[in-house]
């Protein structure tokens, strides 16, 4: 039975990716801020279904011998680190503690696997903000960085960590260059989710707008639960590389709010507002990727296209606050 390791196991991607291991037959073990353990209702509510069958351990990623004595515990096969500051807004707001737990973070992994399990596998969680200011549509491996972010600033480092790591070191570490993905775990303040949670709390009569930036911003929305099929297919090949994971269909924010509120009986005209606080010093305005490379070499295709997406999203919701 192999065994994994997740770091951010309680996201949106840590839940899914545990969820796709478990059905695999892995041994599956996360890390966990100790705060987790202890309010497990609130903190762990994404990996609820399967709680009884994860090994989870309480370690920060701001402290490298907290993470080496998991590391050294559970000896993995592979290891995915997914945690971080995820949220592109909030980097700007504290560029200094985004910059610790993204790049400060992912050196301690890497050297934690480097000293202690030098053959396991090691996936980087990239990201298509990486890209930020394109001079490429579509954007794939060889698409020139230019974030736009510290939250784009910290994953490029993050990238070339773990390129230099498998340089320099000979280990196995691919990095995904993920687009957006989404799904009802999603967290409430990326703009899909807090789209799809408005609608449904608009039509229970509980809100009547939604604050929102800029609409035209545009970016490739695929499904989570595809996505992290493809993380651990990047772990089964003959040497590490890096692929883009993207569906290659652009869509902007005002579309996903059209469709949300359609979905819903509603018309997003008359209940979304322009909110200044939710424009961003420095913005990301297309992401389009082109995911050929992940086609051929791992055989992955999405299966969830962004109509089907929205659809998801508001059902969920809709279900959700029509309990409440
Ligand atoms: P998410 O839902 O925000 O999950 C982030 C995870 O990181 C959570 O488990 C969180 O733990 C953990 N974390 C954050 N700060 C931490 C800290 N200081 N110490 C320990 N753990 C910490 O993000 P996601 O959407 O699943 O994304 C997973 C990874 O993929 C992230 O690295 C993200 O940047 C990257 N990515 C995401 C997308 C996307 O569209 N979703 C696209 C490209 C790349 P708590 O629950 O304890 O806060
Ligand atoms: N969050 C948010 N809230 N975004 C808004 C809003 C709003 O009220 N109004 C407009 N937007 C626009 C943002 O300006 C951005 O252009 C777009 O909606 C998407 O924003 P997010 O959903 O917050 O995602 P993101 O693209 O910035 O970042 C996500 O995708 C990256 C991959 O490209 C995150 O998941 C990152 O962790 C991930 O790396």
């Amino acid at each position: 039975m192999k065994r994994a390791l997740i770091t951010g196991i309680t996201g949106q991607d840590g839940s899914y990716l545990a969820d796709h291991l478990l059905d695999l037959g892995y041994e599956v073990h996360g890390i966990v801020r100790r705060v987790a353990l202890e309010d497990s209702a609130h903190r762990l509510v994404r990996l609820a279904g399967n709680l009884d069958k994860l090994h989870l351990h309480a370690a920060s990623l701001e402290s490298f011998p907290s993470l080496f004595s998991v590391v050294s515990e559970v000896q993995p096969d592979e290891l995915y680190h997914l945690a971080a500051q995820s949220f592109v807004s909030y980097s700007f707001d504290d560029s200094f503690s985004t910059f610790r737990t993204n790049i400060d973070g992912t050196h301690f992994m890497l050297e934690c696997a480097r000293r202690l399990v030098p053959s396991c596998k090691f996936y980087f969680a990239g990201s298509s903000e990486m890209f930020g200011h394109a001079d490429e549509v579509p954007q794939n491996e060889n698409t020139r960085f230019y974030p736009r972010s510290p939250y784009g600033i910290s994953k490029v480092t993050g990238f070339d960590l773990s390129r230099n790591y498998r340089e320099a070191y000979d280990m196995y570490v691919s990095s995904g260059i993920l687009f957006n993905h989404e799904s009802p775990r999603r967290g409430f303040e990326f703009v899909t989710r807090k789209i799809t949670s408005h609608v449904a709390r608009i039509k229970n009569g509980e809100l009547n707008e939604l604050p929102l930036g800029n609409l035209e911003a545009k970016r490739d929305w695929g499904f989570a639960g595809d996505y992290v099929r493809a993380m651990h297919l990047m772990l089964q090949q003959e040497t590490p590389e890096d692929f883009v994971v993207a569906t290659g269909k652009t869509h902007s924010v005002r579309e996903f709010c059209q469709l949300a509120f359609e979905f819903a009986g509603l018309n997003y005209e008359d209940y979304v507002i322009k909110d200044p606080r939710f424009y961003r010093p420095a913005e990301v305005h297309l992401l389009l990727g082109d995911a050929s490379k992940s086609k051929k070499k791992l055989g992955w295709e999405p299966t969830i296209g962004f109509e089907e997406l929205v659809e998801m999203m508001v059902k969920h919701d809709l279900d959700l606050h029509s309990h409440h």
